[in-house]
């Protein structure tokens, strides 16, 4: 019996060794940041701040870098803002608002030409147009809506059980992860904020003025800070990333540092 034990304790033993030697060969073929991700445990990774300072799509090559799921929060609130315009519906009136959620369905599908993620509304593909100035004029006005908030967390709140996953928004560590592993409040001046989206909608075709632009995202961050629901804030265990003279590989770069810092602990 006690021969039967050791040879059983030696095999076991050998093959963990070689389990071992084997996880290190492999993850020393890969790159160094592929390496680092490989002997990882996924965590949650909070980003939030204020509007136009780059979360999304840091956000997104964050995710990419790690092999974790991008989900938009603010991509949710603008496909019902454009819901509620189609519609012709008042956030403000509370049966405008159960219609409103009781014929909303959001998707994400990812483009296979782009290999980017898109927003779906009722199955349709939105993308483009929730991101005109015509649906951020009206988005922080629906998101001040309660019902909303709660349908729209408990969305967000379901997509990220499995964690591994990077969600941006105004609300990530306050309300739908407050126990997220790693929590970041990204900040920039609002000059810098309105030349990068107005970059962005120039690609798009939509020429804005700088005026017009800076005015939106001062008004969307005093609705955002100042309404009852789940107002924007840094909570204490966020940590600070203010953009304004950071490169996008420099902000990349930082958060994969701290994600690493996180995941060794
Ligand atoms: O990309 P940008 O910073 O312009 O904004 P966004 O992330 O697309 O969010 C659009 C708007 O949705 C914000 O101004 C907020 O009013 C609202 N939002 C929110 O209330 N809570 C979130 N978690 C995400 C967005």
């Amino acid at each position: 019996m006690a021969s039967v034990l050791y040879f059983l304790g030696k095999r076991i033993w050998g093959y963990l060794e070689l389990s071992t030697a084997k996880t290190t060969i492999f993850a020393q073929i890969l790159g160094s940041k592929t390496r680092q991700v490989f002997l990882m445990n996924k965590i949650v990774i909070a980003i939030d701040g204020y509007s136009g300072c780059g979360k999304s799509s840091t956000a997104k090559e964050v995710a990419k870098q790690l092999g974790y799921t991008f989900i938009d929060s603010g991509a949710m609130y603008r496909a019902t803002a454009l819901h509620f315009l189609n519609l012709n519906l008042s956030p403000l009136r509370p049966e405008d608002v159960e219609i409103g959620l009781r014929s909303l369905q959001i998707s994400f599908q990812l483009n296979p030409e782009t290999g980017k993620q898109e927003t779906y509304l009722n199955g349709v593909n939105v993308e483009k147009e929730i991101r005109t100035m015509r649906v951020s004029e009206r988005v922080s006005e629906v998101a001040t809506v309660k019902e909303i908030r709660a349908e729209l967390v408990a969305q967000q709140q379901q997509l990220g059980q499995k964690k591994g996953v990077v969600m941006d928004g105004r609300d990530i560590g306050s309300v739908v992860f407050p126990d997220a592993e790693l929590k970041l409040f990204m900040t920039a001046d609002v000059e810098t904020r309105a030349r990068r989206r107005q970059i962005e909608l120039q690609e798009k075709g939509e020429q804005v003025s700088l005026e017009e632009i800076k005015l939106n995202l001062e008004n969307r961050d005093q609705v955002d800070s100042n309404r009852s629901e789940s107002p924007l804030i840094k909570v204490a265990d966020a940590i600070e990333i203010d953009t304004s003279t950071l490169t996008f590989s420099q902000q990349v770069d930082q958060i994969l540092d701290l994600v690493k810092k996180v995941t060794i602990n």
